[in-house]
C-alpha cells in the first residue's frame, strides 16, 4: 500500500505547536528548567532523541580513557576568534564575557570553555553547511579559553548571523554561540548555546522553545553591557553560566546539530 508523502511543516504549523505546548506547560504548573528531549516541533530530533533513561556509568572508569586537558595547551590568542588569519573577519566585532559559577555563586576557576559559531553571514565552516551564504576566509569560528580565578571567561569574535536549518519550511535559527564547559572531570561536560537579546526569531525556533520554561530560556540570553563595550572597537555582551542549582543554565542533553 502506498502512503502519501508527509507534508513538510510550515512555520505556521510549528509555531502553533510551540504555542500549544507552552499553554499546556503553563497549565501543568510544574517547573521544567531543562530542554525537553521529546519535543515534536523540533522535527529533526523526533526519531533520534533518547527514549530511555540515561545509563549510569562509573565516572572513575571513564577517567581512564577520556581526554584530559592541560592548561599549557590553551594559549591566550585562542580566545580571539578574529585573529589567526591574514585579515579581519567581516561582521560586527563583539566581546563576550561572563563567569562560570556554581549554585551558590562560587566561581568555577580553571574551567576549559570552548565555543563555536557561524560567521556574520550565518554560515559555519563545516562540510555539512552548504547553504548559499558566503564563507569568510578570515573566520574559522572556534575558540577556547580557561576561566580565571574568579570564574571569568572572555572571547573576542564577530556576531554570528541567523541561519536556515531545514527543520521545517523556512526554518531559521536565532543567532547563537555554542558553548562547552568542562568541569573537573570529563563526565561533567555541559554543552549549551548563548543567544543575543531581542532576537526576532526566538518565538519561531523550536530548538530554543524546547526549553518550555520562559525564565529558563531567559538564562540563555546574554545582556548587552556598555561597560564591556570598547570605544571605536567592539560592543560587549555579558553572559554567566551557572552549573548547578535552581538557576542552572539549561544545557543540551545530547548531540546538537542546530
Ligand atoms: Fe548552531
Amino acid at each position: 500500500m502506498e502512503t502519501a508523502p508527509e507534508r513538510v511543516a510550515s512555520q505556521g504549523d510549528i509555531t502553533a505547536e510551540i504555542v500549544g505546548i507552552a499553554a499546556e506547560y503553563q497549565r501543568a504548573g510544574v517547573e521544567e528548567a531543562q530542554p525537553r528531549l521529546d519535543y515534536p516541533p523540533y522535527r529533526s530530533s523526533v526519531l533520534r532523541h533518547p527514549r530511555y533513561p540515561l545509563q549510569g556509568v562509573d565516572p572513575e572508569e571513564i577517567e581512564r580513557w577520556a581526554p584530559c586537558f592541560g592548561h599549557q595547551d590553551v594559549a591566550p590568542l585562542d580566545a580571539d576568534l578574529t585573529a589567526g588569519h591574514p585579515g579581519e573577519p567581516i561582521g560586527q566585532r563583539i566581546i563576550v564575557t561572563g563567569r562560570v559559577l556554581d549554585e551558590s555563586g562560587r566561581p568555577a576557576a580553571g574551567q576549559l570553555i570552548e565555543i563555536w559559531q557561524a560567521n556574520a553571514s550565518g554560515r559555519y565552516r563545516h562540510q555539512r553547511d552548504q547553504h548559499p551564504a558566503p564563507l569568510d576566509p578570515n573566520f574559522t569560528g572556534v575558540g577556547r579559553c580557561l576561566t580565571g580565578p574568579d570564574g571569568t571567561y572572555r572571547f573576542l569574535t564577530v556576531k554570528p548571523g541567523p541561519y536556515p536549518w531545514r527543520n521545517h519550511h523556512n526554518a531559521w535559527r536565532p543567532a547563537h554561540i555554542h558553548f562547552s564547559v568542562f568541569g573537573t572531570a570529563f563526565t561533567q561536560r555541559v554543552v549549551t548555546q548563548m543567544y543575543f537579546p531581542g532576537d526576532p526569531l526566538f518565538d519561531l525556533d523550536p530548538f530554543f522553545q524546547s526549553i518550555v520554561d520562559p525564565a529558563a530560556r531567559q538564562r540563555l540570553i546574554a545582556t548587552y553591557d556598555h561597560e564591556v563595550t570598547q570605544p571605536e572597537y567592539a560592543t560587549g555582551y555579558r553572559w554567566d553560566i551557572v552549573l548547578s542549582g535552581s538557576c542552572r543554565t539549561p544545557t543540551e542533553g545530547g548531540a546538537d546539530d542546530g
